[in-house]
């Protein structure tokens, strides 16, 4: 079956890397391409003439659904959707202004349901098989000082991610996430800014190093490809052991 590869947020540092990898995978020669994101300068400047181009807002229902019609009416519905949206403010509750939430609600949390919803239509429409990544963060998966707001957001997508996989496992659609620990992006350049925050940064994670967007692409591209065939409904965490693993302190 060939493959109809829609990514959202695309223009971001998560969302480069994995159409990056996905065109090097010479097993996905075959796969036409759709990229998304709010503006069509900056998907330019990623892909170029490559792919097809698609300017929507996701984080509202309509811009949700005109992206997907898009990607269905050029392509054909997608068998593989990646959703790279976000974003990462970083503030304690009593400290997040309402603007700040509902931003990253939006963001975060708004965007990955309509486009789920979106997605899901179209595979069923087409009464076509589907997978689904999402990306979470390890924020949603232990308690990180100032992360409240995102946490809510990642772990309503987590808990979707769940939910959504029920419902849809009998009709071949296949949904699961990824949830990183810093990663070297654009969204994270302000916490990397300095030596010393890099470094800061770096000791948290019993691996060492930051993780970079190539290690997560790595992962979603296997959840999406047909290896993955008996995963649903799980969150992959790719965080350099910093949730599951306390190393002795030297
Ligand atoms: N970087 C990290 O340390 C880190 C850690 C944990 C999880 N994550 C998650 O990883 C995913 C990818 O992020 P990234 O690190 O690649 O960041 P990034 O380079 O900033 O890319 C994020 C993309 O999200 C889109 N976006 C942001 N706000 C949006 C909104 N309100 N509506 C629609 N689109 C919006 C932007 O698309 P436009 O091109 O349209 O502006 C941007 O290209 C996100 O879900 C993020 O939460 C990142």
């Amino acid at each position: 079956m060939s493959q109809v590869l829609l990514v959202t947020g695309a223009a971001g540092g998560l969302g480069r890397a994995l159409v990056k990898k996905i065109e090097a995978d010479a097993s996905a020669s075959g796969t036409r391409i759709a990229v998304v994101g709010r503006s069509a300068d900056k998907l330019r400047e990623a892909f170029g003439d490559a792919h097809l181009h698609i300017v929507s807002d996701v984080g509202t229902h309509e811009g949700a659904a005109a992206a997907v019609s898009a990607c269905t009416e050029s392509l054909g519905a997608p068998t593989q959707f990646a959703h790279c949206v976000g974003n990462i403010v970083l503030a304690p509750a009593a400290r997040t202004t309402e603007a700040q939430y509902r931003d990253v609600m939006r963001a975060n949390l708004d965007s990955a349901f309509f486009m789920l919803s979106a997605v899901i239509a179209a595979a069923r429409s087409a009464n076509q098989p589907a997978a689904l990544c999402f990306v979470s963060t390890i924020a949603a998966q232990i308690g990180i000082a100032n992360h409240e707001a995102v946490a809510a957001a990642k772990g309503g997508l987590e808990a979707m991610v769940r939910s959504a996989a029920a419902s849809y496992a009998a009709n071949g659609i296949r949904v699961n996430a990824v949830a990183p620990g810093l990663m070297e992006t654009p969204a994270a350049s302000k916490f990397l800014s300095s030596p010393a925050l890099r470094e800061a940064s770096a000791k948290q994670y019993p691996l060492g190093t930051i993780g970079t967007a190539e290690e997560i692409a790595d992962v979603m591209h296997w959840l999406l490809s047909d290896s993955a065939r008996r995963v649903t409904g799980q969150t992959w965490t790719v965080d350099g052991g910093f949730t599951a693993i306390k190393p002795l302190v030297r």
